[in-house]
């Protein structure tokens, strides 16, 4: 119900932010002894993870197994190692500890933890939290997204920082609006940590058609690569970005930005062979693209990049 939704938003946000109080103590502590067993390798060499990767989630993982003992958890560094419980119709957390590795392991201040909550298949509720600069994101189904900025709550330099007042997205009205071309736009295309040929190639053909190369080249205003799926979905729900497209998400990646974009108005599509129409499947646990615009409509201009629709 939308009280139980609510409560379960408050519970999602202290975690969130006890998350954060980790994320920010876990990147110091690598920055400052980068050593060898700091950062581990995945599927390669720059699929990074960490010992915080695993304490995040774990310390994540109790919190919610404390509060709602019948929830169930799909989590990336648990699925990794193997723990890969089936999606069912019950309340399930999906969970990214530390979405943006590679940015946490350099210092560069765009790492979060991802929150989401899927009930019936339908992701229903997301916190997505960047410590470093102490932006919360937040949706639920039904009742908008925010962002709660960092507020100051002394000019001195011993005040405590707080999670300030909600403020609601998309932050601009026009945001909300159907994007007109993507001539103008402001795009988010990740590189993500697949070296194989093939994603590498299409992501270089569609940053290469979105600097205007011929034939069929369309003039964005810029490129972004921010390095994190989550941030990159709440950026557009705030619609600093205009739009993103990625091949190599994850549920966990997207889950919590799904709620937050779709309830700022946004549109967000899988492809044809995965498509997203709200409703989380098995495939889309496996599923790795994902194309999510402001405003409410897509453009004619999609075939831009390489993003098929339903
Ligand atoms: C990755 C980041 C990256 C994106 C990948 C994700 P991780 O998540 O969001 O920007 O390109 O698709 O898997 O590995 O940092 O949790």
């Amino acid at each position: 119900s939308p009280t139980e939704l609510q409560e379960i938003l408050g519970f999602t946000i202290d975690l969130a932010r006890k998350a954060g109080a980790l994320i920010l103590e876990g990147s110091y502590a690598i920055q400052r002894a980068p050593g060898p067993g700091s950062v581990g390798e995945k599927k390669n060499a720059v699929d990074l993870v960490t010992e915080y990767d695993v304490k995040v989630e774990e310390l994540v993982r109790n919190e919610i197994a404390r509060a709602y003992p019948h929830f169930h958890f799909i989590g990336e560094e648990s699925y990794s190692s193997g723990t890969r419980p089936p999606l069912t119709d019950s309340p399930t957390f999906c969970v990214d500890p530390i979405d943006g590795t590679t940015n946490f392991v350099h210092g560069f201040p765009y790492a979060c933890i991802s929150l989401g909550l899927i009930d019936q298949r339908v992701p229903v509720l997301g916190v997505i939290y960047n410590p470093f600069l102490e932006h919360l994101y937040t949706g639920v189904r039904g009742a908008g997204s925010f962002l709660h900025t960092h507020t100051d709550t002394t000019s001195t330099s011993t005040s405590t920082s707080t999670i300030g007042v909600p403020q609601r997205l998309p932050l601009a009205p026009a945001s909300g609006r159907p994007l007109p071309a993507l001539a103008g736009a402001l795009i988010a295309v990740e590189w993500g940590s697949d070296r194989a040929q093939d994603p590498i190639r299409r992501k270089a053909d569609s940053f290469s058609r979105l600097s205007g190369a011929p034939p069929h080249g369309v003039m964005a205003h810029s490129l972004r690569s921010v390095g994190s799926a989550a941030l990159n979905f709440a950026l557009v729900a705030q619609g600093a970005l205009d739009m993103y497209w990625e091949i190599g998400c994850w549920s966990w990646d997207v889950c919590a930005g799904i709620v937050i974009a779709q309830e700022a108005g946004g549109f967000v599509t899988g492809s044809k062979d995965v498509p997203h129409d709200g409703v989380v499947t098995e495939a889309i646990l496996t599923g790795r693209r994902y194309l999510v615009i402001r405003g409410v409509a897509g453009t004619s201009e999609e075939s831009s990049l390489d993003v098929q629709k339903r």
